[in-house]
């Protein structure tokens, strides 16, 4: 996507052929700034401390952990140290080992002399992947809009809802559930975007709000209690996600307050889809209530940072002195109220036998 007429990747290598640049998405919407990864803990502690974040963003940046690795010791202790340092960086989202595991398949048998340019060749391979695969992501999500927009006699404005951030700046470019609405925005489509703060971290309200201003696509930013009531009002005509894990039985698991959406989409008869990558299945289990969520900091809920009409970032604390706070990052949400799952090869049931009818060859596995 382009910021200010110049096209960027979420994730790059920089011009001395090895460190790697990523957008500082703690920085964001308030400056735009990038910062440089040196080393594997580098990367580790983009992905902990959300420099970097969304799900196929995470394992982009691992894969560049190991390149990393590799420059500083190419053995074979190394890449499993630095597979475990970087494994251990988030639990959630699923992107993150089939990263890991898809590196350390590349390099294991390799000899070591050849380990480094390997690792750098998989990672770009990941990275030019993740935007093919959400460029076609958006070409199916487009479908679903378009088809939408036409069922309803091409109102003057079809309103769309995301929570959290699912576009370029999670992924590598493109983004998964923001995909399809770039796209029908470019296809004319009158599309207008209700984003969801997503408290704590805000991630609507900086991020995605961000990205939608910059490609010019309509949007308001509204509180995270806000949805349900849009829904009742037919406000909402289309809800669309993005997901960190979903399972092989179609349950998905995205960032905190996507159940809440989905439960009052299915009260209200608005359609929930959610967008993915291959990469984000996990199809090691059915049952979403086996994913691990992951706990954060409670100062996250206690503490808010803005900008000051004097154009100063501050973070102030929300809470009363001495009040426990909990910090949840995700929850799932049942198959049962996903519409569909909109994926690189098209849109299926959330269940067991939609995602094997795009996916067959896991049938046998
Ligand atoms: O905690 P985050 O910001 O990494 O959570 C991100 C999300 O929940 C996104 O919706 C998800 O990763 C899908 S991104 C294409």
């Amino acid at each position: 996507m382009k910021i200010d007429g110049i096209p960027y990747r979420s994730i790059w290598v920089d011009d001395d052929g090895w460190s790697v640049r990523v957008i500082d998405q703690t920085r964001l919407p308030h400056a735009f700034a990038v910062a440089r990864l040196t080393t594997a803990a580098d990367a580790a502690e983009a992905i902990r401390g959300m420099t970097v974040r969304g799900a196929p963003l995470i394992g982009a940046t691992a894969a560049y952990g190991i390149c990393l690795a590799m420059r500083d010791d190419p053995s074979d202790e190394a890449l499993d140290a630095a597979y475990a340092m970087l494994l251990a960086t988030r639990p959630t989202a699923v992107n993150l080992r089939w990263a890991l595991d898809a590196m350390r398949d590349r390099l294991r048998n390799r000899p070591r002399d050849e380990r480094v340019a390997a690792a750098y060749a998989c990672a770009a391979e990941i990275c030019d992947d993740d935007v093919a695969t959400c460029r076609a992501i958006g070409e199916h999500g487009l479908g679903v809009i378009r088809d939408l927009w036409e069922e309803k006699g091409r109102p003057d404005r079809l309103n769309l809802l995301t929570h959290c951030n699912a576009g370029w700046l999670a992924t590598v470019d493109w983004g998964t559930a923001l995909a399809p609405i770039y796209m029908a925005h470019d296809a004319g489509i009158p599309v207008h975007v209700w984003a969801d703060e997503t408290r704590p971290r805000n991630q609507g309200a900086s991020l995605t709000a961000w990205e939608l201003g910059r490609h010019g696509v309509p949007h308001t930013v509204i509180a995270d209690n806000v949805g349900g009531h849009l829904m009742q009002h037919g406000l909402v005509d289309l809800c669309i996600v993005g997901t960190d894990r979903t399972t092989a039985g179609g349950d998905v698991c995205n960032k905190i307050g996507t159940y809440l959406k989905a439960l009052a989409a299915h009260d209200n008869g608005v359609p929930f889809y959610v967008a993915l990558p291959y990469s984000t299945i996990d199809w090691t289990i059915e049952d979403g209530a086996t994913i691990p969520i992951e706990e954060r900091d409670a100062a996250e809920v206690t503490r808010i940072t803005g900008r000051t009409s004097g154009g100063t970032v501050v973070t102030v604390t929300v809470t009363p002195e001495g009040s426990p706070a909990a910090n949840y990052a995700f929850d799932v949400s049942p198959r049962r109220y996903v519409t569909g799952l909109v994926t690189e090869r098209g849109v299926c049931p959330a269940t067991k036998d939609g995602l094997l009818s795009l996916y067959p060859e896991r049938k046998s596995a």
